[in-house]
């Protein structure tokens, strides 16, 4: 599934501590994440996914070791790495259409070209007829969509992503995974996707990265060969749910 794309960023977490209060939450941990991939990663409750992609946004600073994006170390937020949280609220005041032109505008995009290209995304996410509304006369579903289309619209060259569809039922859910896979080709980027989810895990994932308990470094990393002929998902399914 995935091709090296220039636009796309290379991320490395390379030896890195990071804490809250002192106390490690994840210890030395080094994970490199390839320009273009969909790198999934997952664990128990608690072994510090979120904390990992915080780092990655540049929301937290490692207590020791680095953070890199292309090399460079990642020391502040950054329009290039954007974060699509399970609701990381819409500006409640803005519309559908204002809200992704948001987006637009401040990856610089001209007022004139704006609101076409946010009629483009919004069709993409299949809310055509929506773009008045404002975010509370929305469902979950439908929210996340237009997050999911404000996270990608700025064309970010990475996007952290953390439990986005874990609120939703199983059909938006389907949906959703189905749209990000779309998206995610026509608009290629880099993306960390956190779940706890094994199925989504396999489905989403060009490799499934699985944390260990508390602090512990990664349990296992492994690649999801395509196809995904069901025989070898029960086999990489089993793999994975060891390691958990
Ligand atoms: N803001 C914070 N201040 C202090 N400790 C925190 C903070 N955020 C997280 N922690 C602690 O860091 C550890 C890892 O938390 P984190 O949220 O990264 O886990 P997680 O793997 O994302 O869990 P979950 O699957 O439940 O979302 C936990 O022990 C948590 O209590
Ligand atoms: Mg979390």
């Amino acid at each position: 599934m995935t091709t090296a794309i220039s636009a796309a960023t290379g991320l490395r977490v390379d030896n890195v501590t990071l804490s809250y209060t002192g106390e490690p939450v994840i210890d030395r941990l080094s994970l490199d994440i390839r320009p273009g991939e969909i790198l999934v990663l997952t664990g128990p409750s608690g072994c510090g996914k979120s904390t990992v992609l915080r780092a990655l946004a540049g929301l937290l600073r490692p207590q020791s070791g680095r953070i890199l994006a292309d090399g460079t170390p990642v020391t502040t937020t950054s329009r290039d790495r954007a974060v699509v949280f399970q609701d990381n609220a819409l500006l409640p005041w803005r519309t559908v259409r204002g809200n992704i032109e948001l987006a637009l505008k401040l990856r610089g995009e001209p007022r004139t070209h704006r609101r076409a290209l946010a009629e483009r995304w919004i069709e993409e996410i299949g809310l055509s007829g929506f773009a008045d509304y404002l975010p509370k006369s929305l469902s979950g579903g439908m929210r996340q969509r237009v997050q999911l289309a404000r996270g990608l619209a700025g064309a970010p060259r990475a996007v952290m992503m953390d439990e986005p569809f874990g609120a939703l039922d199983t059909q938006t859910r389907a949906t959703m995974q189905r749209l990000l896979i779309d998206t995610w080709r026509t608009h290629p980027t880099t993306i960390v996707f956190v779940t706890h989810d094994v199925d989504e895990a396999l489905l989403l994932g060009d490799r499934v990265a699985v944390l260990g308990k508390s602090g512990q470094r990664l349990r296992l990393l492994l690649d999801i060969p395509e196809p995904r002929e069901p025989a070898d998902r029960r086999a990489l399914r089993e793999q994975i749910v060891a390691a958990l």
